[in-house]
């Protein structure tokens, strides 16, 4: 039995989590900075970097509490090195390298990535080869997951990530940051009717691309006299109603995206046993629903985290930093973060 700290400062979160290799998920505090960004319509780095350094001291404390556990009683630590906002990344990078030199520990590198793509494994046990469908803010892709720490990348978003259009659309409309969580309300309210249809991903590769999407919404926004395109704001008609119309629009058509998109991937790999949807943007009930039939009619297990687990939160990176200490992956006390 080991019990590993690690530490979350990628984005907007401040996240620490205890994890114990038999009992799992001991404490997975977060600090979350939406309402520090929320009025600027997304994050910004130097004020996340910032609330970082402030925070995580704080969740650190609180995540030892709520676990019982003291550093002493800590076996590895493990941290976010990449990819995400550098200024972020350091913060936590060099509050865990500090601790785990001061205390003898070892120290392990993750990346964000990685930690999404096993997310599901915190609550559940899915077998391999899978399917993982990872969208969030930053990234959208899909992976063949063949092992624990081996994937290989099957598509990936060759421009906007699948949250960002949520984000970027809500945004336009006057629903705020971030866009998914009030997306996904306003559809409900509409009944997930498809009112616009908007065009469905153009590029046939199986590489995912939102821009379009994004820029598609706004035009069609422009032809309905909801947007004004010069002064960049909306007009008076884009009341209530339009707006949960634009948002019921936008996720049945994401939802269209990530069938097609599946569908080519598992004709691709026939030898999957399961999908698993990680992220951000897996926090939706209906793109969730939408998959899990997608699977049952191939006759595969579907597999998401709960909400914490989909969002960026610490425990992810220490299910990750577990698998890689009982291999002996360790890094050095000279760990830095990854510009990738
Ligand atoms: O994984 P995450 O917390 O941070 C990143 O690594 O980006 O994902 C945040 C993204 C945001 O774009 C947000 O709009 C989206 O996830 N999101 C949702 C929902 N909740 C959060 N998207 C769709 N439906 C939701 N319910
Ligand atoms: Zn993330």
């Amino acid at each position: 039995m080991s019990i590993i700290l690690a530490f979350e400062t990628s984005c907007d979160e401040t996240a620490v989590a205890v994890y114990d290799t038999q009992k799992g998920v001991l404490a997975n505090p977060c600090f979350s900075q939406i309402a520090l960004h929320a009025h600027f319509g997304g994050v910004i780095p130097e004020i996340a970097s910032r609330s970082h350094v402030e925070k995580i001291g704080v969740v650190l404390q609180e995540a030892l509490t709520a676990a019982d556990t003291t550093l002493e009683m800590v076996d590895a630590i493990a941290v976010t090195t990449h990819p995400g906002l550098p200024s972020a990344l350091l913060v936590g990078t060099c509050y865990a390298k500090a601790i785990a030199w001061a205390l003898h520990k070892p120290i392990i590198g993750v990346n964000h990535l990685e930690g999404h793509i096993f997310s599901a494994f915190l609550e559940q046990n899915v077998p391999f080869p899978h399917l993982c469908l990872t969208a969030s803010g930053g990234h959208t892709a899909l992976y063949l997951v063949t092992d624990f720490g081996r994937y290989e990348l099957v598509a990936h978003t060759v421009d906007d990530a699948a949250g960002e259009a949520f984000d970027k659309v809500s945004q336009m409309i006057g629903l705020g940051y971030p866009g998914g969580p009030i997306i996904e309300q306003y559809a409900a309210e509409a009944h997930f009717v498809d009112f616009f249809q908007y065009p469905r991903a153009s590029i046939h590769d199986i590489n995912f691309s939102f821009s379009g999407l994004k820029t598609a919404v706004l035009y069609d926004a422009v032809k309905r006299n909801l947007y004004n395109l010069e002064t960049k704001k909306r007009t008076d008609l884009l009341d209530k109603a339009m707006q949960q119309k634009i948002a019921s629009s936008l996720l049945v058509c994401m939802r269209d995206i990530f069938m097609r998109k599946l569908a080519d991937a598992c004709a691709r790999y026939p030898s999957i046993q399961a999908i698993t949807f990680v992220g951000g943007v897996a926090s939706n009930t209906y793109l969730k629903q939408a998959i899990a039939a997608f699977a049952a009619t191939r006759k595969l297990a579907f597999y998401s985290p709960s909400r914490q687990f989909c969002t960026d939160n610490a425990s992810m990176i220490a299910f990750v930093g577990a698998y890689k200490a009982r291999r002996q992956e360790f890094d050095q006390y000279d760990l830095d973060i990854r510009y990738l």
